[in-house]
């Protein structure tokens, strides 16, 4: 994908497809008056009449036969001028982008004035949002190519003001950085469990790291043995994959404390001996998506240069049923020395969490994010719009506040009051590995906050967020890339007083 930006007049644009973004109750902007103008004052008639309402997503397609140079108009709405964000240009992007392939365009000029203040914001909105609206995993079909030749090729961010240029490149810069990272994730989501193996992740990882100069480290088993990982060996002890402990360190922070960044990177998630019911299961294969998201937000820190020493901590496993599984009654010995009763081999998340944030407290970090597909309850108690969110530090959930509503990821916080810990008492060990059906999301955070010392830390459940089953604006139907956009955004703005 070719993206691009030009000066100039967008009704001489020789292109498949031109967007023009409008408002609802307002006038068509500068450059949508052009092609209005061009069109016989079309655009204003059907807005007139009611047969193109500018509300959020809705599109129209126009064919313009000869008047402008390009061959497709699509008009796309983006609701009331009063309640516009980036998130909105993003959504209205990813429409114009799929409807117009649909059309058989093969590239597309956006109309970029008239969006907001930021040229450059506006640069990374249109360019994520057009990339990610256009995504498609085709890897396992036979006529990729027939698809990929039918793929919209070419880009084009136009303004009228010359003066705008910079800005808007070097937003497209950041937003296809972004993009492709979430491209990453979202194709190592959708990937067959036997092709996304905990030995393929970390050959995935060290393949980023070889292109983005980061450190990767990967402990073996032995190594795990001698670190006294009992819970991600534990969890890994019933399947023939081996596991994998991924390590991988950005450092363009000079003295700067690390920022760790924790992943759930369950290959493929049975259950266990507590066995999943069939239906559903294959989604399970989504449940490395905490992992992925860490590996491709490191992969964005490194392509943005950004000033920040960063470590991801990848704990990869599949949860299978094989004869050496763990078993319910079990009584484990994590790296931090801390014993947890298994009532249930299904809730594995946060066993192999335990070691990974028990590694990250090594690292005497600022802060610890861990990001895991964590509990089925989280999306019960917030459904598919938000990431459920808790944690021990203040700045850091008031920066994820923000960076989910400035990128659209959401995030939610739920309470983590001492009375949810009572809950995870067990007769024997510790702590016992599941707090009840009532809770759930809070009970499972509750047992990682046993690990993470006195370090910040804030947790994102992101078991709703992480797969989607209905075609969104910029997010196609199937795994979302959750996590991406977010992490950058807060790494981002990691430095910023307030
Ligand atoms: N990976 C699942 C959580 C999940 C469920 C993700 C549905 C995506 C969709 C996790 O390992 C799990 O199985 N959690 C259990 C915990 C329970 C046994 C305490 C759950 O949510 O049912
Ligand atoms: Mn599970
Ligand atoms: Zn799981």
């Amino acid at each position: 994908m070719k993206i691009k930006v030009i000066a100039g007049d967008i009704a001489k644009q020789k292109t498949g497809g031109a967007v023009i973004m409008l408002c609802e109750g307002e006038r068509p902007g500068p450059v949508a008056a052009q092609v209005d103008k061009a069109l016989g004052a079309l655009v204003t008639r059907l807005v007139k009449q009611g047969d193109f309402k500018p509300k959020p997503g809705a599109t129209h397609l126009l064919y313009p036969e000869g008047r402008i140079a390009g061959e497709r108009v699509v008009l796309v709405g983006l609701g009331k001028k009063s309640d516009l964000t980036l998130n909105r240009v993003r959504q209205a992007a990813g429409r114009a982008a799929s409807v117009l392939r649909s059309a058989g365009a093969r590239d597309i000029v956006i109309a970029s004035d008239g969006l907001g203040a930021d040229a450059a914001e506006i640069g990374q909105a249109l360019t994520e949002g057009s990339v990610l609206g256009l995504y498609r995993f085709l890897k396992y079909k036979t006529n990729e190519e027939n698809d990929r030749a039918k793929d919209i090729q070419t880009i084009t961010l136009l303004t009228r003001n010359a003066s705008s240029k910079k800005a808007l490149e070097a937003g497209v810069r950041t937003g296809l950085a972004i993009a492709e990272s979430a491209m990453m994730v979202r194709d190592m989501v959708s990937s067959p469990p036997k092709d996304m193996t905990p030995a393929v992740i970390a050959a995935k990882a060290k393949e980023i790291g070889r292109q983005f100069r980061l450190t990767v480290r990967v402990l073996e088993r032995r190594q795990m043995e001698k670190l006294g990982m009992g819970g991600l060996l534990g969890v890994a002890s019933g399947s023939a994959q081996p596991p994998k402990f991924i390590i991988v360190e950005y450092r363009k922070g000079g003295a700067k404390p690390f920022i760790a960044l924790v992943g759930k990177t369950i290959t493929f998630d049975s259950g266990g001996i507590s066995i999943k019911p069939p239906e559903n299961m294959d989604k399970m294969k989504d449940d490395m998506s905490g992992g992925a998201a860490v590996l491709g937000a490191i992969r964005t820190a490194a392509a943005l240069k950004l000033p920040l020493n960063i470590v991801g901590l990848l704990p990869a496993t599949e949860n299978m049923p094989g004869g050496r599984a763990l078993k319910p009654g079990d009584v484990l010995r994590t790296m931090s020395g801390q014993t947890i009763e298994i009532l249930n081999t299904d809730a594995e998340g946060r066993l192999i969490l335990s070691d990974a944030l028990a590694y990250a407290c090594r690292y005497k970090p600022s802060v610890i994010i861990d990001i895991a597909t964590l509990t089925g309850a989280c999306g019960i108690a917030l459904g598919q719009e938000a990431t459920g969110m808790l944690g021990t530090d203040e700045r850091c959930k008031n920066k994820l506040r923000e960076a989910g509503e400035k990128t659209g990821e959401r995030v939610w916080e739920l309470p983590l009051w001492d009375e949810y810990i009572d809950l995870i008492k067990s007769d024997i060990a510790d702590m016992k590995n599941t707090g009840g059906r009532q809770g759930g999301v809070i009970t499972a955070a509750a047992l990682l906050s046993k690990f993470v010392q006195k370090y910040p830390w804030v947790h994102l459940d992101i078991a709703a967020t992480a797969w989607t089953e209905k075609d969104r604006p910029y997010t196609p139907k199937g795994a979302t890339g959750i996590g991406v956009r977010l992490l950058t955004q807060f790494l981002r703005d990691f430095d910023k007083k307030n």
